[in-house]
């Protein structure tokens, strides 16, 4: 597919880099990482064995962690699960679920809007579960915008959740344990104007960072759920930065590591703006340290030792936050290895509130969007990861050990120990030719370093962990357009990743089969008029698979299954689907599968007139490529999640940042969704059918 003249002809509009997100989005969330240098310069090219592994995965967290009742929702296919279709092996048991659930329900798909709401299908309903201030631990003082403190945030739903995932509960069929991330703080929304001093906002924006671990259960209709009350529950939890993590894996213990605090090196305390994430075979979550750079700014010339590495991740000593007025260890002059100890993908098990969380240094420093994990036919783990930033690269893990299935406390134990040892890979992707009218090619995982190995030339195991992007630059792997969710089909076994947008793609490098949009359609309000704007801005869905069906394998093929834009764009591209039977759809975010196998894509600063939303998309049999819109999200938010339980009732979602418009104010905000307040309070949503 190529840019047309007819679209050359259409006037060239700048929308900037930030899409429809405004520039306190940009600001707030990512420390408006589009607008620094493109911090890849390296010059490389561009660019649920569902039935019978349930069982076994009951049985090990019965066991194991005193788990029984629901199988574990939504963890990535073990085994054969390019093998197991619908129609085979797993018929038996997803049928009953499939016959009612989330791949199967039909809907009118929501028309593009702009309305201050969760707008779902005739015929659905969305119920807040919980939202920003909200108590999570049993103490947690009520909440109070005019009375916030650092002490009771640190005990209330933080701000901004984006990864939604839902857990069974250890031993009653009615609950399950939500698991959220806090990835970021907006302070002029949050904060009455004039009412607090900086130094109290900086505290309790900085308190409101992190996840939640929520109990909930079921409500009278089916497929809603409701909080429980922090008093009748053990198992709640905050995790925000005064809680202990321990890094683990081959770079633990480095040098770089070890701050004025932390003499060994294994010690941190907090997880920063935690993106996507992900469950393991295990029952436990693994979650991304994303645009972990703004954190720092710094009251000195930075360390000479570590600008390459500072500039590659964007550290540059100006970070807005200034959090370095209340933790000396924000600021680089003082410990100028603090943000190598963030940038981690970390793993936490809801099922011990008391267990100490872990970053693993295994898995590679970069901006992790999220990790999500299957299990390859022998047992050895399976991890895709997408480092979001413009022009950056998608990542492999394969674990050196194998999943033990067997149930017991000992086999959960090694099992936790699966993410500390293995081999990373960096993704490279070569077009095929334009011939056969389809963005499509071959691939290959590129290894970086095992755990005893570095691949790259001089660079060390611990170098190449902890400078993972400067190590993958040596190696030639594809500049992508912003990898996010990089996620596995457990009913197909393909892999699909959500490449957001590049305003650059086109004007700093130039397109390829791969990275074939430069020129892009865009609306600013619905029914508005297309004009060209200059860039990838609507995004692809990438699909890759691996060869064999093979996880472990090291080549792969691959096609861009979907070129997002709005219908009318004649390079977009829905699987070959009709277009003019597709919903529009505009940066691909965040994914999640139901157990038919369908895709459903969450998107963030979608350029077409409408609001965010989330969309379902068969990706086999006639529909591949039918794009339906099933929600949209109130003013000024993206749709994070989607996390769809595993009895295919509930639609999870986590309407993100409601309100961050610009010039949006606590006193003036453009968006006060919920409803339940004067101001926006940003939450958890469950989507079901009414009765
Ligand atoms: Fe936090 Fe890549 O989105
Ligand atoms: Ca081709
Ligand atoms: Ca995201």
């Amino acid at each position: 597919m190529t840019t047309t003249p007819t679209r050359r002809l259409l006037p060239l509009v700048s929308t900037g880099p930030h899409g429809s997100r405004s520039h306190k989005t940009c600001q707030y969330r990512c420390g408006n990482a589009c607008d620094q240098p493109v911090p890849n310069s390296s010059g490389n090219p561009e660019f649920r064995d569902i039935a019978a592994q349930a069982l076994a995965r009951r049985s090990v967290l019965k066991a194991g962690a005193g788990i029984g009742a629901l199988s574990l929702a939504g963890v990535a296919a073990p085994a054969a699960a390019s093998s197991v279709t619908v129609g085979s092996l797993a018929e038996a048991a997803v049928a009953a679920k499939v016959a009612h659930g989330a791949g199967t329900w039909e809907f009118t798909p929501v028309a593009p809007n702009t309305d201050d709401q969760v707008i779902v299908p005739e015929g659905f309903k969305a119920n807040v579960v919980i939202a920003w201030g909200d108590p999570v631990v049993k103490d947690a003082p009520t909440f109070d915008v005019n009375n916030q403190t650092p002490g009771a945030a640190e005990k209330q739903f933080g701000y901004n959740a984006d990864y939604v995932g839902v857990l069974p509960h250890p031993d009653k069929e009615d609950r399950a344990l939500l698991v959220t991330n806090h990835e970021y703080t907006d302070e002029p929304l949050m904060f009455p104007t004039g009412a607090y001093d900086d130094i109290t906002i900086k505290q309790v924006a900085m308190a409101s960072h992190g996840m939640s671990v929520v109990e909930i259960k079921r409500g009278r209709t089916l497929g809603s759920w409701k909080r429980v009350k922090p008093r009748d529950t053990t198992l709640n939890r905050r995790i925000h930065t005064g809680t202990k993590f321990e890094l683990d894996g081959p770079a633990a213990g480095h040098d770089r590591l070890k701050t004025k605090a932390d003499s060994t090196g294994t010690v941190v305390y907090g997880t920063l703006n935690n993106c996507a994430g992900g469950l393991t075979p295990w029952g436990t979550v693994l979650s991304g340290e994303e645009n972990f750079n703004q954190y720092f700014d710094t009251s000195a010339p930075l360390d000479t030792r570590y600008l390459d590495s500072y500039k590659r991740y964007g550290i540059t000593g100006t970070g807005t936050r200034g959090w370095k007025d209340v933790a000396s260890r924000f600021d680089l002059a003082r410990e100028p290895h603090e943000p190598f100890r963030f940038g981690w993908i970390v793993e936490i098990d809801p099922y011990d509130p008391r267990s100490t969380p872990r970053k693993h240094t295994m898995l590679g420093r970069f901006k992790h969007e999220g990790a999500n994990c299957t299990l390859a036919d022998n047992g050895q783990v399976v991890v895709y990861m997408g480092d979001d930033e413009r022009g950056d690269y998608i990542y492999k893990f394969v674990s050196a050990g194998t999943f033990d299935a067997s149930g017991t406390e000992q086999a959960r134990q090694k099992n936790l120990e699966l993410l500390t040892a293995g081999t990373l890979f960096v993704g490279k992707f070569t077009g095929d030719g334009a011939g056969d009218g389809v963005h499509d090619g071959s691939g290959a995982w590129i290894p970086l370093t095992s755990d005893t190995t570095s691949y790259v030339e001089g660079m060390s195991v611990a170098d190449v962990l902890i400078d993972t992007r400067l190590a993958a630059d040596k190696v030639g792997p594809t500049r992508m357009d912003r990898p996010e969710d990089v996620e596995v089909n457990p009913v197909n076994g393909k892999v699909y990743a959500a490449l957001t947008n590049n305003s650059d793609r086109g004007r700093k490098w130039p397109a390829d089969e791969a990275n074939p949009v430069t020129s892009s359609l865009v609306r600013s309000e619905p029914g508005g008029p297309l004009v060209a704007a200059t860039g990838n801005r609507n995004g692809y869905v990438l699909e890759i698979s691996p060869t064999g069906g093979d996880h472990l394998a090291e080549t792969f093929s691959w096609d861009l299954m979907l070129v997002c834009g709005d219908p009318a764009d004649p390079v977009t591209y829905f699987a070959g689907y009709p277009k003019q039977l597709v919903s529009p759809i505009s940066c691909p975010d965040n994914l999640a599968f139901d157990a038919v196998g369908n895709l459903w894509i969450s998107t963030d600063g979608a350029v077409l007139g409408s609001h965010d939303g989330l969309f379902r998309v068969p990706v086999e049999g006639p529909n591949r490529g039918k794009v339906q819109q099933f929600l949209t999200v109130p003013v000024g938010a993206e749709t994070c999640g989607p996390f769809i339980t595993e009895d295919q009732n509930s639609v999870f979602i986590a309407p993100q940042h409601p309100g961050e418009t610009d010039d949006a104010t606590f006193e003036a905000p453009s968006s006060t969704w919920p409803h339940t307040d004067s101001f926006p309070r940003p939450g958890v949503v469950v989507v079901y059918k009414k009765k």
